[in-house]
């Protein structure tokens, strides 16, 4: 979308829509609804994307399979069952910016977290360090304090944490890349997340990657908050892996199936230590059920278990969309969306509450986090009461993030005027 200035009025949010070209979207997707049977104002896709309606039909499908062809259906379904991930890998690559086989949609992320750790998390004597964002997601954080115990280091000396600037809520580009220049020699991994799940923060992944590989680091990202949220170039990029799930922006649903990259370059590494499962075998000779394991090349070798089909396939609704609107077009609509919900709780100008995201479009995705001075849970509540849907985060920060699938214009004007009138 053309930017063009924004104004104050629900009028200008109206013309907004009508000029969006991607705003039919919001019709192929489910509301929730207030007690009075209204539609709330949804702006949680950061937390639990909205389902699209075409996903029942996408499962319910996969159910008349099963009951009409039993084990049949993993090869005479329309869409046979041995292959059906594979239906989403190009959408994948597309949206990571990968190759094809860099790319699998499986398990859940923080079981490929491990995964990739336990191939890439390779501590030695003088090179045992994992480098993380201070304040991580907690399951991150627990996932990689815990390989560092698996391998009889210590968190106290193997845990390194980048935190921001005292009086700062955001990390700055160079104090990231003079900590690996300091201390890269000592550190085996760098394990960042694309997008701060606190702050919305866009980390430069470009820059960490090089930064980091230059002084010898693995580098794998957490892309929970920013795998259709942000733009991603994973495979120009260098990064070594990443894991994301896609009930967030990617509207899978609630634990749906987790995504994962492994860099080309490491599609051949056979010597690599993984964790392995019959999935990841060479599809050629699976089913002669030998006892030594070959991978397949590229992510796929490491899969585990045959894919579940009835979370693949709401997965597969939504890709779909995604597909549909484009994404240029969407990262065009996010950064104005957002840009447009700044702008109006800037007009605001209330001491109660201040925005802790960056205001440079290039350093965040579609969130917002508002930090609230006093009294946020009571607001956050408040505002829940009337039929607005974001999230508290303890102690003191309300994210919220306009989609660009499925929110409007409208939704963030008239989520503002609700704020106003909680914060007062
Ligand atoms: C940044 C981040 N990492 C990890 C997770 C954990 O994901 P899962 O429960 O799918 O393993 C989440 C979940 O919200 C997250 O936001």
């Amino acid at each position: 979308m053309t930017a063009i200035p924004f104004q104050d009025g629900e009028d200008f949010a109206l013309a907004m829509d009508m000029r969006d070209p991607i705003a039919h979207f919001r019709k192929r997707f489910c509301f929730p609804k207030t007690k009075d049977g209204e539609e709330c104002i949804y702006l949680c896709g950061h937390s639990l994307g909205l389902q699209p309606k075409s996903a029942r039909s996408y499962i319910d499908q996969e159910l008349l399979e099963w009951a009409n062809l039993g084990v049949e259906g993993h090869f005479h379904a329309k869409n046979p069952w041995m292959p059906y991930h594979r239906l989403l890998t190009r959408q994948t690559a597309e949206l990571v910016g990968a190759e094809a086989a860099e790319v699998v949609v499986m398990n859940s992320l923080t079981v490929n977290l491990h995964l990739m750790m336990t191939s890439f998390y390779r501590p030695a004597k003088d090179r045992h360090k994992i480098l993380v964002e201070r304040g991580a997601f907690p399951s991150d954080q627990y996932a990689v304090k815990s390989q560092i115990h698996f391998h009889g280091f210590n968190p106290s000396s193997s845990l390194l944490e980048l935190a921001p600037r005292d009086g700062e809520s955001c990390l700055r580009g160079e104090d990231i890349e003079s900590l690996i220049d300091r201390e890269g020699d000592s550190i085996a991994l760098i394990l960042l997340g694309g997008v701060n799940y606190v702050t919305g923060q866009a980390f430069d992944m470009a820059g960490i990657t090089k930064a980091g590989q230059r002084k010898g680091c693995v580098v794998g990202f957490d892309l929970a908050h920013a795998a259709g949220n942000i733009p991603l170039c994973l495979h120009d990029w260098g990064a070594d892996f990443a894991v994301w799930c896609s009930y967030k922006y990617l509207n899978g649903g609630p634990g749906c199936v987790a995504g994962c990259f492994v860099h080309e370059r490491h599609a051949r590494a056979w010597k690599l230590p993984r964790f392995a499962g019959w999935w990841g075998h060479d599809e050629r000779t699976r089913f002669q059920m030998g006892p030594d394991f070959r991978p397949m090349l590229g992510a796929e070798g490491w899969q585990l278990s045959n894919p579940p089909i009835l979370a693949l396939a709401p997965l597969r609704a939504s890709m779909e969309i995604f597909s549909e609107a484009g994404l240029e077009r969407l990262r065009a609509k996010s950064v104005s969306l957002t840009s447009y919900l700044e702008f109006l709780l800037e007009r605001l100008a209330s001491p109660k509450f201040c925005i802790i995201t960056p205001r440079e479009h290039g350093r965040r995705g579609a969130q917002l986090s508002i930090q609230v001075s006093s009294g946020g849970r009571k607001l956050c509540e408040q505002l829940a009461n009337n039929g607005v849907i974001g999230d508290w985060r303890e102690p003191d920060t309300f994210r919220v993030a306009p989609a660009p699938l499925y929110n409007s214009f409208q939704d963030v004007y008239r989520f503002v005027l609700r704020f106003t009138s909680a914060l007062q």
